[in-house]
């Protein structure tokens, strides 16, 4: 890769500071260097101007090594999103779920569709839109399942390193017979092995940091592994620390399987951890259904949850409960699960976790005639709603935890990488005028009366990839919009 120049942004800079609270710096700058790191931050000072000329005297950086790059009115940087769980082969099908649950989907789309990409040809095609897709959404991290095929995983990942998409790329892992059909499933637990470890050498190969690029092991789903696949994986883990990700207590029926699959487990987090996958290292998709007992099992493990709310809606899966996770100490962030999720957005999930966590708010009974116990649920409803704050919370900072880069992505802070966007409430285009035929769409600020978390707010719940203009990882540009 050619060596980056160094960069300069100026303007608004917007990132959680806690699971509670936005930051908003003003006239700000940052500085990136040539390995995408924030080198320094100057805040609030009077013109931007200012900000820059303190900073390049500061580092001791010459003007001409250094692209600026300005939010305008209206305009603010934000980090990049970090997408905990999403299917790459999948993103063919998205929108295509009818009035499926997760078993039968799996059967009747999702299973044909991913073993279809055995061929390179089809795989280049999907995973490049994918890529280009999320990416133009904001995304700067994607946690990816690929398919069972070796060489077609591997071409994910080439395509996320050339694309500069930060990525963990799962070869998705699934041998048991009884489950998976004849036509997609490893012959062996061996075989499953052996092709887990192919893709690990080929991403040495292309990142030996690992730095954009990470495998990430993958078992499908308990049903879908043996147990000698699942203990194989977790004895790859220890030997490697390399992360994990799978599913679990997504839906109904296939608890039930698993319960019947799996006598010698107590429950489904009880079959994760009996077969040593339940790490801090792990990310567990949906958690939907999940008890007391394993919600106090994960915790204690230090494994993670990916909230997917547009998926669990789709699906019919069920609404996951954010702050009863939270309450019980499990970091959480979010995932598409696309094409479970009909959306490739991380924006789109954040609105759709606000929208889920008042649904699970209206389930919450409060019993009539009033009295002391009503006004405890009555209380209990309005705590369980996530806030704007939150929900991009767990967009960013959240989805770093759960992936374990929290210290280097998420948020604006010196020494972090420079994974953000370049976010326009007010669709103002490349040439600095405003696109009114866009109208109904530009969230610009009509009356002038608006707050920042106003702004922050509409952009939650009216943005979409039109309002992100820019887009960088590691300091590199890896998308703008034209
Ligand atoms: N469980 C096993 N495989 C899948 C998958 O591809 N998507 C979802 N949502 N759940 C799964
Ligand atoms: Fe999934």
């Amino acid at each position: 890769m050619s060596p980056q120049r160094k960069l300069l942004l100026l303007g608004t800079f917007v990132h959680s500071k806690t699971q509670q609270h936005l930051e908003f710096l003003h006239n700000a700058a940052v500085a990136v260097d040539e390995q995408g790191k924030i080198a320094a931050i100057e805040r609030d000072v009077a013109e931007a101007s200012e900000a820059q000329a303190r900073l390049l005297t500061q580092l001791g950086w010459d003007e001409a090594e250094v692209d600026v790059t300005v939010a305008a009115e209206g305009q603010f940087f934000f980090p990049g999103f970090v997408d905990t769980h999403i299917h790459a082969p999948q993103y063919a099908n998205a929108g295509i779920f009818g009035k499926s649950s997760l078993l039968d989907w799996l059967e009747t789309y999702t299973f044909p569709l991913e073993s279809s990409l055995a061929d390179l040809s089809k795989a280049r095609r999907v995973y490049t839109r994918c890529v280009r897709r999320t990416l133009s959404h904001g995304t700067t991290t994607a946690t990816y399942y690929a398919t069972i095929d070796v060489a077609a995983t591997n071409l994910l990942a080439d395509l996320c390193l050339s694309m500069g998409q930060r990525a963990f790329v799962g070869r998705a892992c699934m041998d048991n017979p009884d489950v998976n059909p004849d036509y997609y499933r490893d012959a062996s637990a061996a075989e499953t092995l052996r092709a887990t470890q192919q893709t690990i050498d080929h991403m040495r190969s292309i990142d030996p940091g690992f730095d954009i690029v990470s495998p990430i092991l993958t078992p499908r789903f308990a049903p879908s592994c043996s147990r000698e696949a699942m203990a194989g994986l977790a004895q790859l883990h220890r030997e490697t620390n390399l992360p994990i990700q799978t599913h679990i207590s997504e839906n109904l029926g296939e608890i039930q399987l698993v319960k019947s699959m799996f006598p010698e487990a107590d429950s489904y987090a009880g079959v994760y951890d009996k077969y040593g996958l339940l790490t801090p290292k792990t990310v567990l998709a949906h958690a939907v259904h999940i008890s007391e007992e394993e919600a106090e099992l994960i915790a204690h493990r230090g494994s993670k949850v990916s909230h997917c709310p547009c998926s669990n809606t789709s699906l019919t899966s069920g609404p996951a409960r954010v702050r009863w996770m939270w309450d019980r100490g499990i970091d959480v962030g979010l995932g598409t699960d696309m094409s479970g999720g009909y959306s490739p957005s991380i924006l789109d999930a954040a609105r759709q976790a606000a929208l889920v966590s008042r649904h699970v708010a209206m389930g919450i009974h409060v019993p009539e005639g009033g009295g002391a116990a009503a006004v405890e649920q009555e209380k209990e409803r309005e705590r369980v709603k996530l806030t704007v704050e939150e929900a991009l919370y767990l967009a960013t900072r959240g989805g770093a935890r759960c992936v374990g880069l929290e210290d280097k992505i998420g948020g604006f802070e010196v020494g972090m990488e420079w994974d953000a966007q370049l976010v326009s409430l007010s669709q103002v285009s490349d040439d600095g005028g405003m696109e009114e035929h866009d109208h109904g769409h530009g969230l610009v600020d009509v009356f002038g009366w608006e707050s920042w978390g106003d702004r922050l707010a509409k952009w939650l719940y009216n943005g979409d990839d039109r309002n992100t203009k820019r887009v960088w990882v590691k300091g590199r540009l890896v998308h703008k919009r034209k």
